[in-house]
């Protein structure tokens, strides 16, 4: 048998960048074979074992064919005859269908690594409809090496057009695609997905919700960039440029949903959006099954973003209100990701990038006044059960109107 390092570890060296974790391939070997040498196979219909030590993938060279719709719907057909150069062309993309020996001799069949210099993504062979799940990852790896200059083949993103219109991608399970979508979006440039996955018609499969904000206009006087797509768009980049976490990067993709329904008659003002938007976001949140925490702070920031640009200006009462939706008292952390993802939407504006903004550090100090009321107090008092809540919900109140006093002074 010969063993080949292949995928994203020869791809990674050769580009220069840190090679996390390697995927072996297998020529000439049998399941009984692998088994004698101790590799652990990884599930019953499935030609891929771990090595006994490193715990590393090693799958036997193999064909796959497509016998049903979605990815139960593969056939695996391995064999000791199936050549490294059949398994490199299943493959998705060429520079991802190259093969390194132990003496770090390079199997190149399909130009991987002219593409790698030419900053291509080309899918290696017609074998790339096999799965659908390649689209994401395309637009995944457009992503994350934009910064490169990397950019997908016409004739890739032709087939991504084909596989988006063939319904293929509606038989993708929630797990999956998530894991692509929160993976690509943690990368440097996530809005780079959005484009590639909007550029072949997958995005209006898969998030039709995002897909109807581009052609939809805003008030120029706040979003000089006007269309409410690049406007997500460019809230998401900041969300990348400021480090943000999953959870802020998914609530800053959907916290607009809300103008893509409104009446083209009201154009450009979009009145009750952020209210609007809510079964929307929802609706993205359970189709991919999103964490929870993700799918509660897009809901948040969805509906409380606006409350976030307004914070000077809200009634005590209001903000009494925002924070107490929030729970600020037990889920601080989430009250401070809200923040900043209001933040991220008021830079994400063209030529608004490098703004202050004032209302982050205005929530921040309101919240910690909220929560430095001591209850201690009212105990003492004789205060119990709900009456205690409305005690607390005074002094709270009354705590806020001096802040905002203080604050405006
Ligand atoms: N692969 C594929 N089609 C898929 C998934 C994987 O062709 N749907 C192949 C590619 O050759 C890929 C290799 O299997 O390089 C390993 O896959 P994976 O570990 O998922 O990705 P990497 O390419 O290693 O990339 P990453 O750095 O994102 O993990």
């Amino acid at each position: 048998m010969q063993i080949y390092k292949v995928g994203g570890a020869v791809r990674d060296r050769l580009l220069g960048k840190p090679v996390t974790d390697i995927d072996w391939v297998v020529v000439g070997a049998t399941t009984e074979e692998m088994l004698a040498k101790g590799y652990r196979p990884v599930g019953a219909d499935f030609p891929v074992f771990l090595h006994p030590k490193s715990g590393e993938e090693y799958a036997l060279a193999r064909t796959e064919r497509k016998s049903g719709r979605g990815y139960g719907g593969f056939t695996f057909h391995a064999s000791p005859e199936v050549t490294l150069e059949e398994d490199l062309i299943r493959r998705d993309l060429t520079i991802n269908a190259m093969a390194e020996d132990d003496q770090q001799n390079l199997t190149d069949p399909y130009h991987g690594q002219r593409d790698l210099e030419e900053r291509i993504l080309r899918h290696v062979s017609p074998a790339f409809a096999e799965d659908p799940l390649r689209v994401l990852r395309v637009a995944r790896f457009a992503a994350r090496y934009a910064e490169l200059g990397f950019k997908v083949a016409p004739e890739t993103l032709e087939l991504m057009r084909q596989l988006s219109e063939s319904g293929e991608l509606e038989a993708l399970t929630a797990e999956r695609s998530w894991k692509e979508i929160s993976r690509a979006l943690m990368e440097d440039q996530p809005q780079v997905f959005i484009q590639v996955l909007r550029d072949c018609g997958a995005l209006k499969v898969l998030m039709p919700e995002v897909d109807a904000l581009f052609g939809v206009p805003q008030p120029e006087a706040h979003h000089p960039e006007i269309d409410s797509g690049i406007h997500t768009l460019s809230v998401l980049e900041q969300s990348a440029l400021h480090k943000q976490p999953l959870t802020v990067r998914w609530a800053c993709l959907l916290h607009d949903l809300g103008k893509g329904l409104t009446p083209e008659a009201e154009w450009p003002r979009h009145i009750a959006h952020e209210h609007k938007g809510l079964t929307l976001i929802k609706a993205v949140n359970e189709r991919f099954k999103a964490p929870k925490d993700c799918q509660e702070l897009a809901l948040l920031v969805g509906q409380y973003h606006t409350h976030g640009h307004r914070a000077l200006e809200l009634k005590a009462s209001t903000l009494l209100e925002l924070l107490q939706s929030f729970d600020v008292y037990r889920r601080p952390q989430r009250f401070e990701e809200f923040i900043v993802a209001c933040e991220m939407d008021a830079r994400g504006r063209k030529g608004l990038e490098q703004r202050s903004y004032p209302q982050a550090d205005y929530l921040r100090g309101a919240a910690n006044v909220a929560r430095g009321v001591a209850v201690q107090p009212l105990l003492e008092k004789g205060f119990k059960g709900l009456e205690l809540g409305e005690a607390l919900k005074r002094e709270r109140l009354k705590a806020l109107k001096a802040y905002k006093e203080s604050a405006a002074s």
